[in-house]
Formats: C-alpha cells, sequence, structure tokens
C-alpha cells in the first residue's frame, strides 16, 4: 500500500507542475488523466488490491486524487475559455454603434389600399385591374355617359387622342375605375363580384384638395336577387372594419349615370367625433363614397338580361380613406417623395 501512496503523490506533483499552452494540451491532458484509459481510472482500479480493512481510508484518498485532477482540468480550461474571449474583446469593441439598416415603409396609400382590398376580399370579392390608359367606350360610353351627356363634366377628362386627330377611337386617361366594371362585364358573366383598386386622372389644378392624379377602389356585384339592402350592408360591413365599430353612416341619395337609383355614403366624422371640424366642414359628416343599383341600361350594354339580374356598384377615393385614417391634410403630400412624411405609416399589410 506504501507504493500506491506513492504513486499518488507522485501523480499529484505531475498534475500540479503541468501546465498547458493551448486548447490542444488540456485535451491532451484530459486524455492522460481523465480518459476512460486514464490514470486516474487506473489508480481507482488498484482499490481491488486493498485490504478490507484499509478500504475507507484509501477510498477516501483516491477519491481526493481523483477530484484533486478533475479540479486541475477545470482550471486549465478556463484559463483558455477566458484566452478565446480575450482574443475576441480585443479585436471587437461591442459598444461601437451598429450600422443603421435602413429599412423602407409601405406609402400610406398603399397601405390603406391593401387593407381595403382584405376587406372586401373576406366578403368574397375578388380583385381586377384594367388599364389606365382607356378608349371613351369603357370610361363613359357603356357606363351610359354618351357623348354630350352633360355628366362628363363631372370629371375633366386628359384626352390622349380625339376623333378629329385622325381615324379610330377616343383615348384618354381614365377618370374612374368604373372603367374596369366595364371591361369585367364585358368578359365574365355573372354573378360577377369584384373590386377594382387603381389610379385615375381629371384635369384638375393641384392643390391641398384637388390632385391631377388619385386613387379608386371600386365595387360591382351582379347576381340574381341583389338589392340595395345588400348595397348598405356590404358598404357598412367596410366602414366598420376599416373605422371601428363606432362610426356612423348615413346615405344621400345622388346622381351618377350607370346607377339607379343612386346615393352617397357618409360616416360620422372621426376626426371631431361629430362635435364640427375642417374636415367635415362643421358638418359632422364626411362623403366617403358614391354607390348605387348598377343602371339596366349597363347591364344591356354587356347583354347581362336586366330582368334577370340586378347589381349594385360603389367607387370611393383611397385619398379620402386614408386622410380620415391618417388625418393627413393636403393632397400634395402624397406624391411629394417626402421621407420624413413616408416614414410615420407603419402597417402589415
Ligand atoms: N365613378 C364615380 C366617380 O369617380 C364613383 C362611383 C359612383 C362609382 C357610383 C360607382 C358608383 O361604381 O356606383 O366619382
Amino acid at each position: 500500500m506504501e507504493s500506491l501512496l506513492q504513486q499518488i503523490k507522485e501523480h499529484k506533483a505531475a498534475i500540479a507542475a503541468f501546465d498547458a499552452n493551448n486548447a490542444d494540451e488540456v485535451e491532451q491532458f484530459r486524455i492522460k488523466w481523465l480518459g476512460t484509459k486514464g490514470l486516474v481510472k487506473a489508480i481507482m482500479g488498484e482499490m481491488r488490491n486493498v485490504p478490507n480493512e484499509q478500504k475507507k481510508e484509501f477510498g477516501q484518498i483516491l477519491n481526493e486524487f481523483k477530484l484533486f485532477a478533475e479540479a486541475r482540468f477545470q482550471e486549465l480550461q478556463d484559463q483558455f475559455a477566458g484566452a478565446a474571449t480575450a482574443a475576441v474583446s480585443h479585436s471587437q469593441d461591442f459598444s461601437l454603434p451598429g450600422d443603421p439598416v435602413a429599412v423602407g415603409s409601405r406609402h400610406p396609400l398603399t397601405l390603406v389600399r391593401n387593407e381595403m382590398v382584405s376587406i372586401f376580399k373576406r366578403l368574397g370579392f375578388s380583385v381586377a385591374e384594367g388599364p389606365e390608359i382607356e378608349d371613351d367606350w369603357h370610361n363613359f360610353g357603356a357606363m351610359n355617359l354618351p357623348e354630350d351627356h352633360p355628366a362628363r363634366d363631372m370629371q375633366d377628362t386628359f384626352y390622349i387622342k380625339k376623333p378629329e386627330d385622325g381615324n379610330g377611337p377616343t383615348w384618354l386617361l381614365r377618370t374612374h375605375t368604373s372603367s374596369v366594371q366595364a371591361r369585367v362585364m364585358e368578359n365574365q358573366k355573372p354573378p360577377i363580384r369584384v373590386i377594382c383598386p387603381g389610379r385615375v386622372y381629371r384635369n384638375e389644378t393641384v392643390s391641398a384638395r384637388a390632385h391631377c392624379f388619385f386613387h379608386q377602389v371600386e365595387g360591382l356585384y351582379i347576381d340574381e336577387n341583389v338589392s340595395f339592402a345588400d348595397l348598405k350592408q356590404t358598404l357598412y360591413f367596410f366602414v366598420q372594419e376599416m373605422f371601428g365599430k363606432d362610426v356612423k353612416v348615413r346615405f344621400r341619395p345622388s346622381y351618377f349615370p350607370f346607377t339607379e337609383p343612386s346615393a352617397e355614403m357618409d360616416i360620422s366624422c372621426l376626426i371631431c367625433e361629430g362635435k364640427g371640424c375642417n374636415i367635415c366642414k362643421h358638418t359632422g359628416w364626411v362623403e366617403i363614397l358614391g354607390s348605387g343599383m348598377v343602371h339596366p341600361k349597363v347591364l344591356e350594354n354587356f347583354g347581362i338580361d336586366s330582368n334577370k339580374y340586378t347589381g349594385f356598384a360603389f367607387g370611393m377615393g383611397v385619398e379620402r380613406i386614408t386622410q380620415l385614417k391618417y388625418q393627413v391634410n393636403d393632397l400634395r403630400l402624397y406624391s411629394q417623395n417626402d421621407v420624413r412624411f413616408l416614414k410615420q405609416f407603419t402597417g402589415v399589410v
């Protein structure tokens, strides 16, 4: 047993004297002493030869030796782990400010248009698009606005080509997305349930309240037994989803050549909550859309039997909805590309 004690003493000295220069050497130390074929295990195996009456005493000595070797290993390991961190902290200063990542944001009109589209999609509407350069028929004629119809004056038009410029039809920049309704009725049979988002153009002097281009979302629903009640409920659902459950609506009789009867819809002013402000011109109400039951003539223009089918249509300005949602009071801001304005809007859609 003397020789075992001697051996342990020598091992301890060797372990204490061991110094590693790098992590590899620490690993070698582990294999030599603590590995499955290492010296600590071998020494522990000597317990077999210790007489029973000395087992308790030797058990303690051997155990202490094992802990000694493990502690040294831990020390060496910490030393190199520390060194690795030190090396990193020399080359990198985590307190330096980061490189800014410029993240763009969606345009407020895009955000609002997407939200409008998603609300109508939930009601089963699908999206239809059409050209911004239109012929006279799709923009006016088919929508029950023949040439010389006085209601053409409601929309100051940018003409691209008139008959007097040469042969062929009149070409213009569409004044409303009702032209897309015309294209849908031309190509689809009822039931039809579409919304038509898009840019439209009018020959207006640019000011805070008017612009030569803006955006509309138009809707069209044609089927058997579609009634004015369907129109009202659809639009009521829309404003509640868009502006919240507290919003109130009212319909006023109006006139559009493509609908009969026609109505404009107002919502209670969200900015002053009905108390009266500049936006609602102190009436407590803001007009947000035009609507009505599709005029039988319009249906017949596309070969849709107006005795069998009825439909409703509506059209609204995205800028107006955005103005109410975000309280933007100058239409020009939308197209000036001023980042200070644009970066204020956030949204997921
Ligand atoms: N096209 C109209 C405009 O631009 C808006 C409108 C009113 C569209 C009534 C419709 C409608 O579809 O039914 O002023």
